[in-house]
Parts: structure tokens; sequence; C-alpha cells
């Protein structure tokens, strides 16, 4: 029916009416927090390309999970960035490694906090690629997948919450999983980066865990943004091989993959707003071009309501205090 029977403006006029008819609501509950470590101690590194972000060393890290915990956040997501990088990235998977030292140390401190911890190898290669590389200098699937593995397991004897693959090589879901289970931690989740694109969006990423690669890019193993319909078939893959939730990457750009995601699988779908979507955002914030606090939250509601059911970014702790302040 036309106007001015449909006036959609009547359910607009007063924040009581808005919000009733709000259709999705961005919670605390949704958010997870990234956090990168660096052995040592007494390390508290800014990274310059994400004013605001720190690599901290384990002690210092357990500051800053407190800080999200204080906050209302629940999850972190945490990477490894090791001063020793080798061809095979032996620093992921090392017995006593620096991944399975931070978890132990959140998890002592703070036992209620979920931890996600990433697993793959690229800030741990000296050429800075997820994979083992063959001779020809290809991504080599056979050679990396049991390292993957041995990096999962190694990351869950130390009680990590779950573990979150972000190589994109085929078949390493399977992998993790059927190596958790063997070392008996089948309560374990996976939680995939299942459609990871190949994304410049992921720029700053690479200055915070020094994971550039060194030559060439990670086009031949990360999706065309391009593609949507092959998404789908990427996670439908990961769920097949075990993935208890997936995650589409970036966020902002691929807010219609997420929604296509959530309605083809009706799966918990998790949604990476990643380095570069946060560092224009705060640049911008720093200049006075935009409201950095409203654009920030109006781009995690979209995430939300595209379909995400959780969200990790960098605003983890800052839009949890927004959320409180506007509450
Ligand atoms: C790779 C990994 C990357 C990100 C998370 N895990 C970088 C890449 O694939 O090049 C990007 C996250 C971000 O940009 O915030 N292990």
């Amino acid at each position: 029916m036309a106007y001015p029977q449909h006036r959609l403006r009547r359910l607009r006029q007063s924040p009581a009416w808005r919000r009733l008819v709000r259709e999705s609501v961005l919670r605390v509950e949704d958010l997870v927090y990234p956090l990168f470590v660096v052995p040592g101690e007494g390390r508290r590194q800014p990274v310059p390309s994400m004013p605001g972000i720190h690599r901290f060393s384990p002690e210092l890290l357990v500051e800053e999970a407190g800080a999200a915990v204080d906050a209302g956040v629940g999850a972190v997501l945490l990477f490894g960035v090791p001063d020793h990088k080798d061809a095979l990235g032996s620093e992921a998977y090392a017995e006593g490694g620096l991944v399975p030292r931070a978890v132990r140390e959140l998890k002592a401190r703070y036992p209620d906090l979920l931890i996600w911890t990433d697993v793959c190898l690229c800030q741990y290669t000296d050429h800075g690629h997820c994979a083992i590389l063959a001779a020809d200098g290809s991504p080599d699937e056979e050679a990396t997948l049991p390292l993957l593995a041995r990096t999962a397991v190694s990351h869950a004897r130390a009680g990590t919450d779950a573990v979150a693959p972000s190589d994109m090589l085929d078949g390493r879901v399977g992998a993790i999983r059927a190596a958790l289970d063997e070392a008996g931690h089948g309560s374990t989740p996976i939680v995939s980066y299942a459609a990871k694109y190949a994304s410049a969006f992921y720029g700053p990423f690479r200055d915070a865990a020094h994971s550039a690669p060194s030559h060439g890019d990670r086009r031949t193993h990360q999706m065309d943004p391009a593609n949507g319909d092959e998404a789908l078939r990427e996670v439908q893959a990961d769920l097949e091989e075990g993935a208890d939730i997936v995650m589409v990457k970036p966020a902002g750009p691929c807010l219609d993959v997420i929604r296509r995601v959530k309605d083809t699988f009706r799966a918990p779908t998790a949604a990476y707003q990643v380095s570069g979507e946060f560092s224009m955002m705060r640049a911008a914030g720093e200049r006075g071009w935009i409201d950095e606090r409203a654009v920030a939250l109006e781009s995690l509601g979209a995430i939300k309501r595209a379909g995400a059911d959780i969200i990790v970014t960098y605003y983890a702790v800052e839009a949890a205090r927004w959320l409180r302040e506007d509450a």
C-alpha cells in the first residue's frame, strides 16, 4: 500500500519507538578481542599502524586481558609473535612455546575468560608464508598439515578454549580435529577461518605480527574477493571436517558473505573486523574527519545485522565501554 497510508517514519519518531522496533542489537557478549603476545618480560610495543594496539610480553598481556575482562569482554583471540623465525616455523609448535605459555598465564589469572588461539605458521616462518614451501615455492599441504595439527595440540595441552586455524590450506580442519581427538582433546572446539579472503585490509596486521610474506602473496590459498559462492563451499567443507564455529574475514567488505553463510548453514558464525578496517576508522577519527565512536559502532552493528553471531574486533574493549555508556 502506498503513501500516506504507509509512512515508515511513524515508528521512528522517538527513541522509545526506535528501540521497540530495532531488529538487531550489538552486545558486549558478541565481542572477541585480538591480542598479540611477544616473548620476554616488560615488553609493551605499540603497533605503529594500529594506534592503541600493542604487543605484550606474557605478564603484561595478562594485564591487558584484565582490562578486557573489566570491560565485560568474554573472549580473546591470541596471536604469537616470536623473535625467532625459520623456514619450518618451528617456534609455532615448540615444546614450551610462546602461545602455550601465554595461555597458561591467562588461564591461571582469568579462568573464565575464553581464549582462542590462532593456528598458522606465517608469524613463525622466515619467508612469512602460512605453509611450508615446496621446492617450487608453492604451499606444501602434505608437509604443513601435520605441523598445524602439532601447533593446535600444543595449545590445547596448555588449556586453550578453542583453536582457530587461519591458514586456508585445504584439509586443515580435519587434520587438526583428528590430532586433537587423538591427543585426548576431543572437547576443544575449532573456530575455522573458513571464508578468508586474500584481502588488502590485512596490511596493518602484518606490521603487528611481522608476518608479511617476503615474496609473492597469499592469493594461491586465500579466496579471491570477487567470489561469493565459493565461500559457501569453503564453509561447507570446514563444517564437514568438524569446524564448530565458522568465520568470515574480513567483515565489513563481506557483509553479503556473512549473510549467505548464516542463512545457508545456520551454524555459529563469526566475522573478523580486521586490522585495515580498524586502522581506517582510527586514523580518520584521529584527524577529526569522522566521529570514530559512532562509525565504529555502526560498522560493528552492520556486521551483526548481516548475521554474525560473534565479532572479532580490535575495538572490543572500547566498544564494550561505549555500549555500557549507551545502555
Ligand atoms: C594469518 C592471519 C592474518 C590475519 C589473521 N590471521 C593475516 C593474513 O592472513 O595475512 C589478519 C588479521 C587482521 O588483519 O586483523 N595468520
